[in-house]
């Protein structure tokens, strides 16, 4: 077997993007509604008081969202820069107190923590899809940590909506390396190797296998939605309304999400989120 997890890479790339990881969520309307989705999510499913697992946590935008909502956070990632960048930017916003501790951890591999240690359990931006064959080691380290009953909220990048939303620079791709393997990446679902140049490497779900892949686990699951699915290249427009008509913008954000969490939508948008209850 081919394998595609390499730890030291993503941890690499990660710690050399450093700073841009924290614009990626103000940068444009399509990211905006990404973050608008997923905090929907948090206050859906996060309680103050819970103590919360955020792994692959970055550089904090969900981290404050956590501490606003009153949950104690032990911060995780891989990267050493992101988890400076974290304890930076949740102090500067005040919200010090409610981390634990910021912890260097992989998530396939949550061993430092006993079972059953979290209320909630937060795995947004991509982890998943950063661990490549060594996701169902992840997704049973996600759930082990987690109590009973307890929730685990992951987000994964999508291959039908990165697809869409990428489809001219992919057209171009074909040209210059042939379809064999644009259609490797179709049926594969992994990014990789010289069509990843920026070392982005990840695997892009379809909502079939995710779905199919949650169920194995000892998990139910119970809400699903794309990350953003109407914004996908209409930035001109949303950058428009963002400037002129707040009152728009915000009953735009209320479409997104109302779409976003349609079943025929998971698939459409950059990346798609998934809840799963601990059984
Ligand atoms: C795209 S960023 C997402 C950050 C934040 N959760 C968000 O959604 O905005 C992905 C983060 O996951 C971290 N990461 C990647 N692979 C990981 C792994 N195996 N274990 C823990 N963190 C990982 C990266 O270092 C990076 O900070």
């Amino acid at each position: 077997m081919n394998i595609k997890y390499d730890a030291g890479h993503i941890k690499q790339f990660y710690d050399q993007y450093g700073e841009r990881e924290w614009e990626r969520l103000e940068s444009t309307p399509e990211n905006k509604v990404n973050f608008h989705v997923h905090k929907y999510f948090l206050n859906r499913y996060i309680n103050k008081g819970d103590r919360v697992l955020e792994a692959g946590a970055g550089p904090g935008r969900f981290t404050i969202e956590l501490a606003k909502l009153g949950a104690s956070i032990t911060v995780g990632d891989i990267s050493p820069k992101q988890l400076e960048l974290n304890r930076l930017k949740v102090h500067e916003s005040g919200y010090g107190d409610y981390v634990e501790s910021w912890d260097e951890l992989d998530i396939v591999d949550l061993s430092k923590y006993e079972s059953s240690s979290f209320d909630k359990v937060v795995c947004f931006g991509g982890a998943l899809s950063y661990v490549f064959e060594k996701k169902d080691d992840a997704i049973k380290e996600l759930l082990r940590v987690t109590k009973p009953d307890g929730y685990v909220l992951i987000s994964v990048m999508s291959l039908l909506g990165a697809t869409k939303r990428f489809l001219p620079e992919i057209l171009k791709l074909t040209q210059r390396h042939g379809i064999e393997l644009i259609e490797n990446v179709n049926q594969s679902g992994d990014l990789y190797g010289q069509l990843a140049p920026s070392g982005h490497f990840c695997h892009m779900f379809r909502w079939s296998e995710l779905e199919s892949f949650l169920k194995q686990q000892v998990c139910e699951i119970i809400d699903a939605a794309a990350a953003n699915f109407l914004s996908l290249n209409n930035e001109e427009i949303l950058n428009e309304v963002i400037i002129n008509d707040s009152t728009l913008w915000e009953q735009y954000l209320q479409w997104e999400l109302e779409f976003c969490r349609e079943p025929g939508a998971i698939d459409g948008g950059t990346h798609m989120i998934a809840v799963i209850k601990r059984i």
